[in-house]
Protein backbone atom coordinates (compact mmCIF):
# COMPACT_ATOMS: atom_id res chain seq x y z
CA UNK A 1 0.00 0.00 0.00
CA UNK A 2 1.14 3.35 -0.66
CA UNK A 3 2.98 5.82 2.47
CA UNK A 4 1.67 9.22 2.21
CA UNK A 5 3.82 11.13 4.60
CA UNK A 6 2.68 14.35 6.42
CA UNK A 7 5.36 16.10 7.48
CA UNK A 8 3.00 19.39 8.52
CA UNK A 9 1.96 19.73 11.93
CA UNK A 10 -1.47 18.27 12.47
CA UNK A 11 -3.77 20.05 14.34
CA UNK A 12 -7.64 18.93 14.71
CA UNK A 13 -8.86 19.85 12.25
CA UNK A 14 -6.42 18.24 9.63
CA UNK A 15 -6.56 15.26 11.42
CA UNK A 16 -10.69 15.15 11.14
CA UNK A 17 -9.58 15.68 7.35
CA UNK A 18 -7.29 12.58 7.04
CA UNK A 19 -9.91 10.53 9.41
CA UNK A 20 -12.40 10.80 6.29
CA UNK A 21 -10.08 8.91 3.66
CA UNK A 22 -11.33 5.55 3.22
CA UNK A 23 -9.43 2.86 5.28
CA UNK A 24 -7.05 0.91 2.69
CA UNK A 25 -6.59 4.19 0.65
CA UNK A 26 -3.13 4.98 1.73
CA UNK A 27 -1.25 4.37 4.99
CA UNK A 28 -0.76 7.43 6.81
CA UNK A 29 2.58 8.46 8.52
CA UNK A 30 2.33 11.54 10.41
CA UNK A 31 6.04 12.73 11.54
CA UNK A 32 5.18 14.35 14.53
CA UNK A 33 3.60 11.20 15.90
CA UNK A 34 6.55 9.41 15.41
CA UNK A 35 9.42 8.79 17.87
CA UNK A 36 12.80 10.41 16.79
CA UNK A 37 14.68 7.03 16.14
CA UNK A 38 11.68 6.16 13.64
CA UNK A 39 11.67 9.35 11.70
CA UNK A 40 14.60 8.85 9.00
CA UNK A 41 12.84 5.69 8.11
CA UNK A 42 9.51 7.15 7.21
CA UNK A 43 11.03 9.70 4.85
CA UNK A 44 12.59 6.81 2.92
CA UNK A 45 9.32 5.01 2.56
CA UNK A 46 7.36 7.76 1.69
CA UNK A 47 5.42 7.45 -1.62
CA UNK A 48 3.72 11.22 -1.37
CA UNK A 49 4.70 13.78 0.83
CA UNK A 50 2.20 16.32 1.85
CA UNK A 51 3.36 19.72 3.16
CA UNK A 52 3.76 23.18 4.31
CA UNK A 53 5.50 24.33 0.72
CA UNK A 54 8.00 27.14 2.47
CA UNK A 55 11.67 26.34 2.38
CA UNK A 56 12.03 25.12 5.42
CA UNK A 57 9.50 22.36 5.25
CA UNK A 58 11.61 20.71 2.22
CA UNK A 59 14.72 18.94 4.35
CA UNK A 60 18.02 20.29 1.52
CA UNK A 61 18.81 16.31 1.00
CA UNK A 62 14.82 15.13 0.08
CA UNK A 63 16.00 13.26 -2.90
CA UNK A 64 18.41 11.42 -0.88
CA UNK A 65 16.48 11.28 1.75
CA UNK A 66 13.08 10.30 0.69
CA UNK A 67 14.36 8.00 -2.86
CA UNK A 68 10.62 6.76 -3.24
CA UNK A 69 9.00 9.95 -3.55
CA UNK A 70 6.49 10.49 -6.59
CA UNK A 71 4.31 13.11 -5.57
CA UNK A 72 5.00 16.45 -3.22
CA UNK A 73 1.52 18.00 -2.77
CA UNK A 74 2.13 21.23 -1.11
CA UNK A 75 -0.83 23.40 1.08
CA UNK A 76 -0.15 26.67 -0.01
CA UNK A 77 -2.22 27.51 -3.35
CA UNK A 78 0.73 29.60 -4.43
CA UNK A 79 4.42 27.65 -4.38
CA UNK A 80 6.43 30.71 -5.38
CA UNK A 81 8.02 29.79 -1.68
CA UNK A 82 8.89 25.91 -3.10
CA UNK A 83 12.89 25.08 -3.03
CA UNK A 84 12.51 23.80 -6.79
CA UNK A 85 16.35 22.74 -6.79
CA UNK A 86 15.20 19.81 -3.88
CA UNK A 87 12.49 18.11 -6.05
CA UNK A 88 13.24 14.89 -6.32
CA UNK A 89 13.37 14.06 -10.19
CA UNK A 90 10.97 12.31 -11.18
CA UNK A 91 8.32 12.89 -8.36
CA UNK A 92 5.57 15.70 -9.68
CA UNK A 93 4.82 18.69 -7.54
CA UNK A 94 1.33 19.73 -7.14
CA UNK A 95 0.22 22.61 -5.14
CA UNK A 96 -3.02 23.54 -3.70
CA UNK A 97 -4.46 26.02 -6.28
CA UNK A 98 -8.77 25.98 -5.58
CA UNK A 99 -8.31 25.33 -1.85
CA UNK A 100 -8.89 28.98 -0.97
CA UNK A 101 -11.36 30.28 -3.41
CA UNK A 102 -14.29 31.24 -0.45
CA UNK A 103 -11.99 32.55 1.72
CA UNK A 104 -9.48 34.90 -0.15
CA UNK A 105 -12.44 36.24 -2.21
CA UNK A 106 -14.43 36.99 0.35
CA UNK A 107 -11.71 38.76 2.07
CA UNK A 108 -10.58 40.44 -1.50
CA UNK A 109 -14.56 41.71 -1.75
CA UNK A 110 -14.00 43.11 2.13
CA UNK A 111 -11.24 44.73 1.14
CA UNK A 112 -12.68 46.63 -2.45
CA UNK A 113 -15.63 47.14 -0.28
CA UNK A 114 -14.02 49.10 2.52
CA UNK A 115 -11.37 51.15 -0.26
CA UNK A 116 -15.13 52.10 -1.98
CA UNK A 117 -16.43 53.33 0.94
CA UNK A 118 -13.43 54.57 2.62
CA UNK A 119 -14.41 53.23 5.92
CA UNK A 120 -11.21 53.21 8.04
CA UNK A 121 -10.83 56.87 7.22
CA UNK A 122 -14.94 57.68 8.11
CA UNK A 123 -14.14 55.53 11.20
CA UNK A 124 -11.34 57.56 12.51
CA UNK A 125 -13.14 60.36 11.41
CA UNK A 126 -15.96 59.67 14.00
CA UNK A 127 -13.94 58.34 16.67
CA UNK A 128 -11.91 62.04 16.75
CA UNK A 129 -15.21 63.59 16.49
CA UNK A 130 -15.79 64.62 12.92
CA UNK A 131 -19.32 63.73 10.99
CA UNK A 132 -18.63 64.22 8.06
CA UNK A 133 -21.69 63.49 5.65
CA UNK A 134 -19.89 64.97 2.48
CA UNK A 135 -17.64 62.62 2.45
CA UNK A 136 -17.24 60.98 -1.21
CA UNK A 137 -17.92 57.52 -1.68
CA UNK A 138 -17.77 55.04 -4.40
CA UNK A 139 -20.41 52.62 -6.13
CA UNK A 140 -19.72 48.93 -7.19
CA UNK A 141 -23.14 48.82 -9.34
CA UNK A 142 -22.01 49.59 -12.77
CA UNK A 143 -18.82 49.91 -11.92
CA UNK A 144 -16.03 47.96 -14.37
CA UNK A 145 -14.24 45.11 -12.21
CA UNK A 146 -11.01 43.73 -13.70
CA UNK A 147 -9.69 40.33 -12.46
CA UNK A 148 -5.99 39.15 -12.89
CA UNK A 149 -5.69 35.43 -12.71
CA UNK A 150 -9.42 33.25 -13.25
CA UNK A 151 -8.75 30.19 -11.33
CA UNK A 152 -10.05 29.63 -7.90
CA UNK A 153 -10.12 32.55 -6.34
CA UNK A 154 -10.40 35.14 -9.37
CA UNK A 155 -13.72 33.14 -10.75
CA UNK A 156 -15.00 33.55 -7.11
CA UNK A 157 -14.26 37.27 -7.28
CA UNK A 158 -15.65 37.53 -10.28
CA UNK A 159 -19.08 35.35 -9.12
CA UNK A 160 -19.30 37.84 -6.19
CA UNK A 161 -18.65 41.54 -8.47
CA UNK A 162 -21.11 40.40 -10.91
CA UNK A 163 -23.96 39.51 -8.00
CA UNK A 164 -23.09 43.19 -7.13
CA UNK A 165 -24.06 44.41 -10.60
CA UNK A 166 -20.57 45.06 -11.52
CA UNK A 167 -19.26 44.40 -15.31
CA UNK A 168 -16.45 41.95 -14.64
CA UNK A 169 -13.42 41.63 -17.24
CA UNK A 170 -10.46 39.09 -16.43
CA UNK A 171 -7.35 37.77 -17.45
CA UNK A 172 -5.92 34.39 -17.44
CA UNK A 173 -3.49 32.38 -19.57
CA UNK A 174 -5.98 31.16 -21.80
CA UNK A 175 -8.29 34.03 -22.12
CA UNK A 176 -11.03 31.87 -20.58
CA UNK A 177 -13.25 33.06 -17.89
CA UNK A 178 -16.18 31.67 -16.04
CA UNK A 179 -19.89 32.83 -16.88
CA UNK A 180 -19.88 35.93 -14.82
CA UNK A 181 -16.77 37.55 -16.74
CA UNK A 182 -18.11 39.81 -19.48
CA UNK A 183 -14.70 39.10 -21.84
CA UNK A 184 -11.53 37.69 -20.98
CA UNK A 185 -7.92 37.81 -21.98
CA UNK A 186 -4.49 37.41 -21.87
CA UNK A 187 -1.69 39.53 -20.17
CA UNK A 188 -1.17 41.19 -23.65
CA UNK A 189 -4.60 42.73 -23.09
CA UNK A 190 -3.44 44.39 -19.25
CA UNK A 191 -2.59 48.33 -20.29
CA UNK A 192 -6.24 48.17 -21.96
CA UNK A 193 -8.34 46.04 -19.55
CA UNK A 194 -6.20 48.53 -16.71
CA UNK A 195 -7.27 51.84 -18.18
CA UNK A 196 -11.03 50.79 -17.64
CA UNK A 197 -10.82 49.55 -14.75
CA UNK A 198 -12.57 51.08 -11.64
CA UNK A 199 -11.59 48.38 -9.50
CA UNK A 200 -8.46 45.86 -10.50
CA UNK A 201 -8.01 42.64 -8.24
CA UNK A 202 -4.80 40.92 -8.33
CA UNK A 203 -5.56 37.03 -8.24
CA UNK A 204 -2.24 35.92 -9.69
CA UNK A 205 0.77 33.44 -8.43
CA UNK A 206 4.07 35.00 -8.47
CA UNK A 207 5.77 34.06 -11.37
CA UNK A 208 8.62 34.40 -13.10
CA UNK A 209 5.95 36.19 -15.67
CA UNK A 210 3.76 38.01 -12.92
CA UNK A 211 6.74 39.20 -10.40
CA UNK A 212 6.95 43.16 -11.37
CA UNK A 213 3.63 42.83 -13.72
CA UNK A 214 2.08 46.05 -11.75
CA UNK A 215 4.64 48.56 -12.50
CA UNK A 216 4.33 52.38 -13.01
CA UNK A 217 3.26 51.99 -16.53
CA UNK A 218 0.40 49.48 -15.47
CA UNK A 219 -0.68 52.55 -12.79
CA UNK A 220 -0.23 54.83 -14.90
CA UNK A 221 -3.17 53.53 -17.14
CA UNK A 222 -5.56 53.64 -14.17
CA UNK A 223 -8.39 55.74 -13.60
CA UNK A 224 -7.02 58.78 -10.81
CA UNK A 225 -9.62 57.24 -8.49
CA UNK A 226 -9.55 53.52 -9.06
CA UNK A 227 -9.44 50.36 -6.17
CA UNK A 228 -6.24 48.50 -6.40
CA UNK A 229 -6.68 44.91 -4.20
CA UNK A 230 -4.30 42.71 -3.84
CA UNK A 231 -4.74 39.62 -2.08
CA UNK A 232 -2.20 37.11 -4.71
CA UNK A 233 1.65 38.18 -3.75
CA UNK A 234 3.08 41.56 -3.04
CA UNK A 235 5.82 41.02 -5.68
CA UNK A 236 3.66 41.05 -8.11
CA UNK A 237 3.57 45.28 -7.69
CA UNK A 238 6.24 47.05 -7.69
CA UNK A 239 6.63 48.34 -4.75
CA UNK A 240 8.40 51.77 -4.94
CA UNK A 241 6.07 52.52 -8.32
CA UNK A 242 2.67 52.17 -6.16
CA UNK A 243 4.03 53.76 -3.62
CA UNK A 244 4.98 56.59 -6.11
CA UNK A 245 1.77 56.40 -7.77
CA UNK A 246 -0.45 56.52 -3.98
CA UNK A 247 1.38 60.05 -3.11
CA UNK A 248 1.41 61.59 -6.34
CA UNK A 249 -2.48 60.24 -7.01
CA UNK A 250 -4.15 60.74 -3.32
CA UNK A 251 -7.86 59.44 -5.34
CA UNK A 252 -6.58 56.27 -5.97
CA UNK A 253 -6.47 53.59 -3.36
CA UNK A 254 -4.83 50.23 -2.71
CA UNK A 255 -6.24 47.78 -0.61
CA UNK A 256 -3.42 45.15 0.06
CA UNK A 257 -3.42 41.61 2.18
CA UNK A 258 0.16 40.62 0.28
CA UNK A 259 3.41 42.43 1.32
CA UNK A 260 6.94 42.50 -0.08
CA UNK A 261 8.95 41.93 3.46
CA UNK A 262 7.37 39.97 6.19
CA UNK A 263 8.26 40.89 9.87
CA UNK A 264 9.54 37.79 11.55
CA UNK A 265 7.00 37.62 14.03
CA UNK A 266 4.34 40.13 15.24
CA UNK A 267 6.40 43.26 15.25
CA UNK A 268 7.51 44.96 12.56
CA UNK A 269 5.65 46.33 8.93
CA UNK A 270 5.54 44.35 5.94
CA UNK A 271 7.33 46.75 3.23
CA UNK A 272 10.14 48.98 2.63
CA UNK A 273 8.67 52.25 2.06
CA UNK A 274 6.17 54.07 4.61
CA UNK A 275 3.12 52.89 3.21
CA UNK A 276 1.78 53.47 6.71
CA UNK A 277 1.82 57.19 6.68
CA UNK A 278 -0.55 57.03 3.18
CA UNK A 279 -4.44 57.62 3.71
CA UNK A 280 -4.83 56.19 0.57
CA UNK A 281 -3.49 52.89 1.28
CA UNK A 282 -5.67 49.62 3.40
CA UNK A 283 -4.05 47.13 4.82
CA UNK A 284 -4.47 43.32 6.74
CA UNK A 285 -1.64 41.11 7.23
CA UNK A 286 -1.98 38.36 4.95
CA UNK A 287 -4.59 36.83 6.62
CA UNK A 288 -7.07 36.50 3.64
CA UNK A 289 -7.15 32.88 4.01
CA UNK A 290 -7.78 32.61 7.72
CA UNK A 291 -11.21 31.81 8.49
CA UNK A 292 -11.80 29.21 10.90
CA UNK A 293 -13.63 26.52 8.18
CA UNK A 294 -10.25 27.08 5.79
CA UNK A 295 -7.46 24.61 7.96
CA UNK A 296 -10.26 21.54 7.19
CA UNK A 297 -10.59 22.91 3.89
CA UNK A 298 -7.11 23.12 2.97
CA UNK A 299 -6.15 19.37 4.00
CA UNK A 300 -9.42 17.88 2.14
CA UNK A 301 -8.56 19.08 -1.10
CA UNK A 302 -4.57 18.03 -0.82
CA UNK A 303 -5.94 14.74 0.36
CA UNK A 304 -8.64 14.57 -2.62
CA UNK A 305 -6.04 15.35 -4.88
CA UNK A 306 -2.96 12.36 -4.09
CA UNK A 307 -6.46 10.19 -4.09
CA UNK A 308 -6.16 11.10 -7.77
CA UNK A 309 -2.76 10.72 -7.96
CA UNK A 310 -2.74 7.38 -6.25
CA UNK A 311 -5.70 6.38 -8.55
CA UNK A 312 -3.33 6.43 -11.30
CA UNK A 313 -5.93 9.57 -12.56
CA UNK A 314 -4.09 12.94 -13.53
CA UNK A 315 -3.65 14.86 -10.35
CA UNK A 316 -4.86 18.85 -10.40
CA UNK A 317 -2.37 21.62 -10.11
CA UNK A 318 0.41 19.92 -11.42
CA UNK A 319 3.50 22.90 -11.53
CA UNK A 320 5.92 23.84 -14.18
CA UNK A 321 9.42 24.52 -12.21
CA UNK A 322 10.39 26.49 -15.51
CA UNK A 323 7.45 29.04 -14.65
CA UNK A 324 9.14 29.93 -11.40
CA UNK A 325 12.85 29.16 -11.77
CA UNK A 326 15.45 29.68 -14.51
CA UNK A 327 17.13 26.62 -13.49
CA UNK A 328 15.53 23.73 -14.38
CA UNK A 329 15.69 20.78 -11.37
CA UNK A 330 18.68 17.99 -12.20
CA UNK A 331 17.09 15.31 -14.11
CA UNK A 332 18.33 11.65 -13.23
N1 LIG B 1 -3.75 36.08 0.64
C1 LIG B 1 -3.92 34.81 0.90
O1 LIG B 1 -4.19 34.43 2.04
C2 LIG B 1 -3.81 33.79 -0.22
C3 LIG B 1 -4.37 32.52 -0.03
C4 LIG B 1 -4.33 31.60 -1.09
C5 LIG B 1 -3.73 31.95 -2.30
N2 LIG B 1 -3.18 33.18 -2.45
C6 LIG B 1 -2.53 33.53 -3.73
O2 LIG B 1 -3.52 33.51 -4.76
C7 LIG B 1 -2.95 32.92 -5.94
C8 LIG B 1 -4.06 32.36 -6.83
O3 LIG B 1 -4.66 31.24 -6.20
P1 LIG B 1 -5.73 30.33 -6.98
O4 LIG B 1 -6.09 29.22 -6.06
O5 LIG B 1 -6.82 31.20 -7.55
O6 LIG B 1 -4.81 29.80 -8.20
P2 LIG B 1 -5.25 29.17 -9.60
O7 LIG B 1 -6.57 28.50 -9.46
O8 LIG B 1 -4.09 28.42 -10.10
O9 LIG B 1 -5.48 30.47 -10.52
C9 LIG B 1 -4.43 31.19 -11.10
C10 LIG B 1 -4.96 32.00 -12.28
O10 LIG B 1 -3.90 32.82 -12.75
C11 LIG B 1 -3.80 32.67 -14.15
N3 LIG B 1 -2.42 32.86 -14.60
C12 LIG B 1 -1.29 32.24 -14.17
N4 LIG B 1 -0.22 32.68 -14.84
C13 LIG B 1 -0.68 33.60 -15.73
C14 LIG B 1 -0.08 34.39 -16.73
N5 LIG B 1 1.24 34.34 -16.95
N6 LIG B 1 -0.87 35.20 -17.46
C15 LIG B 1 -2.20 35.27 -17.26
N7 LIG B 1 -2.85 34.53 -16.32
C16 LIG B 1 -2.09 33.71 -15.58
C17 LIG B 1 -4.27 31.26 -14.47
O11 LIG B 1 -4.65 31.20 -15.83
P3 LIG B 1 -5.28 29.85 -16.48
O12 LIG B 1 -6.65 29.73 -15.85
O13 LIG B 1 -5.38 30.12 -17.93
O14 LIG B 1 -4.36 28.74 -16.07
C18 LIG B 1 -5.42 31.15 -13.46
O15 LIG B 1 -6.59 31.71 -14.02
C19 LIG B 1 -1.98 31.87 -5.39
O16 LIG B 1 -0.96 31.56 -6.33
C20 LIG B 1 -1.43 32.54 -4.14
O17 LIG B 1 -0.24 33.24 -4.44
C21 LIG B 1 -3.21 34.11 -1.44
Amino acid sequence: MARVLFSVRMDEDRRASLAGIPSGAFEAIVLEDLPSPARESAWAEADVLVCGGFRADIPEDLPARAPRLRMVQVLLAGVDHFPFERLPPGAVLCSNAGAYNVSVAEHAMALLLAAAKDIPRRTEEIRRGTFDQAAPSKGLHGSTLVVLGLGGIGSEVARLGHGFGMRVLGISRSAQGPPAVAEAANLDDLPRFASLADFLVVALPLTRRTEGLIDRHVLAAMKDDAVLVNIARGKIIVEDDLYEHLKVHPRFRAALDVWWAYPAGREGRPFHRPFHELPNVLMTPHVAWAVPAQRRRTMDAALQNVLLFLRGERPRNIVDPAEYVRELPRQA
